[in-house]
């Protein structure tokens, strides 16, 4: 840590400028050895993160639960499941992260519950019609005998959204069958949630990172979904918001989420300006997404649009540009992502060489289809971009190695809800979720002092442990903490983006805060500008810079 550095826990609009970096808890560190990630294990290597040079951590669910979906299916908001340790576990890592100056937020589930939290399970005890079976969306079937689902809605995960009782009623669930669908049109559900947001506020976290915010209201009536229709009917008209399931789906997106947040705002706010709230809301465009940001909703929504933008310098510029003026036009900054737990990790997305299939993933079947050193020249060279733009950057757990996504992970070995619920057909996000390799000599790698994981990790991760990548001044590692320690000696992140004239349209090069960025997706060197190269995602020796890098340069 370095004495100069404004740490994120005294600055209260740390969030606006901060690097956060996401910790999966399940594949962080064992403390125990029992082959699962836990909280102990956290705060044992909390000095690493911090030593990274990030301003906070988010913690993906950690709380009690059955685990079908990765802990995103949750039994008890304020209970921590005993496969992660306990309260005390959490408030000691909630202090040690504080202590080195990081700022800690955590995932809330508010969409759905697991169907073992005790308000599931007395809905299911309680009658049809009844207030307990209010909390979640049941309803009557259709068809003579109600045999058939009440709509035609289909579960994020592959299959039907609905599944029926003995009986005879039907539940909601957009994602597993197991993680049933709150209805939060019902006060006491609202009201619930505020005292489970209060419960860790009080406990001292610094904010809260909403899962599905865009899912949590669905139309009136529950009606049908008829995406292409609709589709055809709007044409490409802009204003229309979209999700990954098309335009405007009755159970995403409905205007009501707005009083939600702003009932939020004010019970985070009741803690300080420093509290906050950042939305996981997969809508596009960025215009429409802005409303979710205004200054009396959510401090943050991620950037899913840069996440999915292409290996291309046109699309890039055009996303950075809607990024800064959507975020900008109501007073937010903007934020940047590239992987974190659901997706590819880019080190491996930017090397797809020929197409895979939409939400397929990649696994043995289409590993053909990869360029991993590519992949990883790319990805070094896109982190290098991101950390140099205004706003606020997130960060997930093992990218910092140049990490792949794990192909080879054998059938049986999968946990992913989308693996099953497709038959094999999507590969899901457990490539992706693999244990960090830690010391290459040691037992998995340094996850676990047994030497268990709950995914194998491939034996080529042996090479990318984080001790050898320390002391090796190329490697990924060294990369991240260089970029990051300069962006906080420059305040990149407080900083301001100028597109920078004469490069070809291959070429993404633009000013902050005094230093000339130049990345180079085209297929020809480029010749740079004088000056002291800061940083590079690669080295390269003489004055034009190669395909697939990016550098940071100080006019002298
Ligand atoms: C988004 C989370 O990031 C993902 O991991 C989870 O499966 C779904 N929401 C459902 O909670």
């Amino acid at each position: 840590m370095t004495p100069d550095r404004l740490l994120a826990r005294d600055d209260p609009a740390w969030w606006r400028h901060a690097v956060i970096y996401q910790i999966y808890p399940r594949s962080f560190a064992d403390g125990d050895g029992d082959g699962i990630g836990d909280l102990a294990g956290i705060t044992s290597r909390l000095p690493s993160i911090s030593e990274l040079g990030v301003d906070a951590l988010w913690l993906s669910p950690f709380f009690t639960s059955p685990q079908n979906d990765g802990g995103y299916d949750v039994a008890d908001y304020v209970g921590v499941d005993p496969l992660f340790g306990s309260i005390e576990d959490f408030d000691a890592l909630l202090d040690r992260a504080h202590e080195l100056g990081m700022r800690v937020i955590i995932d809330i589930v508010p969409n759905h519950s697991s169907d073992q939290h005790a308000w599931f399970q007395a809905a299911l005890a309680a009658a049809p019609g009844s207030p307990e079976r209010d909390r979640y969306l049941f309803r009557e079937g259709r068809g003579e005998n109600g045999e058939l689902a009440p709509n035609n809605w289909t579960s994020t995960f592959g299959g039907p959204a609905w599944s029926r009782l003995p009986d005879g009623q039907w539940y909601l669930h957009i994602f597993d069958s197991t993680q049933p669908d709150l209805n939060w049109r019902n006060e006491r559900v609202r009201s619930d949630f505020h005292d489970i947001l209060r419960f860790w506020l009080d406990r001292g976290v610094d904010g809260f990172r909403v899962d599905v915010a865009h899912g949590m209201i669905k139309a009136e009536g529950l009606p049908d979904y008829h995406p292409h229709e609709f589709a055809d009917r709007i044409g490409v008209d802009p204003s229309v918001a979209l999700t990954k399931e098309g335009p405007n789906p009755p159970y995403m997106l409905q205007r009501e989420l707005h009083e939600i947040w702003r009932e939020w705002r004010t019970v985070v706010e009741e803690y300080g300006p420093d509290r906050v709230l950042c939305a996981e809301a997969w809508v596009e465009p960025l215009t429409r997404l802005a409303d979710w940001v205004r200054p009396d909703e959510m401090h943050q929504a991620f950037n899913f649009s840069y996440l999915e933008a292409p290996w291309d310098a046109r699309a890039l510029r055009a996303t950075i540009d809607s990024s800064i003026a959507a975020f900008g036009s109501v007073g937010a900054p903007s934020t940047w992502v590239l992987s974190n737990h659901d997706v590819v990790r880019h080190a491996t997305r930017f090397g797809i060489t020929s197409a895979v299939a939409p939400g397929e993933g990649i696994g043995p079947r289409n590993a053909d289809s990869v360029d991993a050193a590519l992949g990883l020249a790319r990805a070094r060279a896109a982190t290098l971009v991101m950390l140099s733009l205004p706003g606020s950057s997130y960060l997930y757990q093992g990218e910092e190695l140049g990490l792949p996504e794990a192909i080879d992970l054998p059938d049986d070995a999968r946990r992913d809800p989308s693996w099953f619920r497709t038959g094999g057909e999507r590969y899901g996000r457990d490539g992706c979720r693999v244990p960090l390799p830690w010391e290459a000599a040691d037992p998995a790698l340094g996850f676990s002092p047994t030497g268990a994981a709950w995914l194998p990790q491939p034996e080529d991760w042996r090479a990318l442990a984080r001790d050898l990548q320390s002391v090796d001044e190329l490697s990924t590692l060294s990369l991240y903490r260089s970029a990051l320690s300069a962006r906080r000696s420059r305040e990149l992140g407080a900083g301001s983006l100028e597109w920078l004239d004469g490069y070809p349209a291959t070429a993404l090069a633009f000013r902050n805060s005094g230093l000339t960025v130049i990345a180079n997706l085209g297929r020809d060197p480029l010749e740079l500008p004088e000056g002291t190269r800061l940083v590079s995602s690669n080295p390269f020796a003489g004055t034009a810079l190669p395909p697939d890098h990016c550098v940071w340069i100080l006019e002298d």
